[in-house]
């Protein structure tokens, strides 16, 4: 693969690092501050692995072929190494096919992962236009943040319309979903806490 694919995925460990970071500094989340570290020490060190094809991927490559924001435009450029998948391969056993057909996953940081890491997880999320992501909890504490497109964000009782930036952070148990409109959604993620995906859950939901 070019240099420069290998240079873009390092930018955009950088990229995640620096949101995460900004999570941190606005939040206090410490655990947004230990993310930013492994990832920031990953950078330039962990060697990209090419992935392997997957149904969005061209989905994917339209919705970032007019990113601005850095961390979007680094995932255009590493793209042949960000590997696609059904719930980024953790949560497959919790999620119906009718609800993950909205959306796709990248698990860049975790137990087993590329940078392997046995207490959290981090990587790239991509929700398809005109999709739901029906009510769902999970005891790890999550945080999401918009690089590129807009979302109504449902967090508890509260809906909100989130862009570029946009940061959503989930408590533990906090029950979420996510809908999109006329254009996909692209973010970045975390997991800290307890991370094991057995505590996945989907809840009962009217707007599903
Ligand atoms: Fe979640």
């Amino acid at each position: 693969m070019s240099q420069s694919s290998e240079k873009a995925f390092e930018t955009l460990l950088l990229e995640m690092a620096q949101l995460f970071e900004l999570e941190q500094q606005e939040l206090g989340h410490e655990e947004a501050g230990e993310t930013a570290s492994v990832l920031r020490e990953a950078a330039g060190k962990t060697e990209p692995i090419l992935a392997k094809p997957y149904d969005y991927d061209h989905l994917v490559e339209k919705t970032l072929a007019s990113a601005q924001h850095p961390c979007a435009v680094a995932a255009r450029d590493s793209m042949p190494f960000i590997q696609w998948e059904n719930t980024a391969g953790i949560l497959d056993e919790y999620i119906p096919d009718a609800v993950s057909s909205a959306f796709a996953g990248n698990q860049l940081m975790g137990p087993g992962s590329l940078i392997d890491h046995p207490s959290l997880r981090a990587g790239l999320y991509f929700q398809c236009a005109n999709s739901y992501y029906a009510l769902h909890h999970h005891e790890a504490v999550e945080t999401y943040i918009m690089i590129d497109g807009t979302g109504d964000w449902t967090q508890g009782d509260v809906t909100t319309s989130y862009g570029v930036e946009g940061l959503i952070h989930h408590t533990s148990f906090m029950p979420h979903a996510f809908r999109t409109f006329d254009k996909p959604l692209m973010a970045i993620w975390r997991w800290s806490g307890n991370i094991d995906p057995s505590t996945y859950k989907m809840l009962p939901d009217e707007n599903g």
